[in-house]
């Protein structure tokens, strides 16, 4: 991470089809796409759902932040979350997450949750730097899909 801090100077618009390829690859190098071809289908689902929407952080015309923001009904959910390694903790997750927050409370979302593996310190402390806390609460999960 860089020693000196600088204020993001970063264009946030909604993803459009043309951004594809620079997504991905932002999506590879940052290793929040586990397998592409889920990938895929999430970003599907999300531009066909009102309640979804794809975000992407520019700096210099280059996409180099992403987050995927979604409504439940009732709360809010970050997927996708990622920042150009290069410009890791230069403020634009933090960015990012402001400008997703504030998409979801336009909607109504009063709550915004996330899953993080246990074991993820850097992006528990980054959120945590951004006033998130753990809830006591099981996550249970069943495979539905064929
Ligand atoms: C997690 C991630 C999005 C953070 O983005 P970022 O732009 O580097 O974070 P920021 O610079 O906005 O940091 C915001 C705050 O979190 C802190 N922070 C960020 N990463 C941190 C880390 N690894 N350890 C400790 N603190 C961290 C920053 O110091 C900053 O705190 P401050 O402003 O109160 O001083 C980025 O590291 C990333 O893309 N990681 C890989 C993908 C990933 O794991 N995504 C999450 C999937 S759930």
């Amino acid at each position: 991470m860089p020693d000196e801090k600088k204020s993001p100077t970063l264009a946030v618009r909604e993803y459009r089809d043309s951004d594809r390829d620079a997504v991905w690859a932002l999506w590879r190098e940052s290793g929040v796409m586990a397998d592409p071809e889920r990938a895929g289908q999430d970003l599907e689902f999300c531009r066909a759902s009102a309640d979804n929407t794809l975000f992407v952080g520019l700096q210099d015309r280059r996409i180099v932040a992403t987050i995927m923001a979604g409504l439940d009904g009732h709360r809010g959910w970050f997927h996708y979350v990622a920042v150009d390694p290069d410009n890791h903790g230069t403020g634009l997750g933090r960015h990012m997450v402001a400008h997703a927050e504030k998409w979801l409370a336009g909607r109504g979302a009063v709550k915004v949750e996330l899953m993080i593996s246990q074991t993820n310190h850097a992006v528990l402390r980054f959120y945590e730097n951004l006033g998130y806390g753990p809830e006591p609460r099981v996550v249970m999960t069943r495979d539905i899909g064929s």
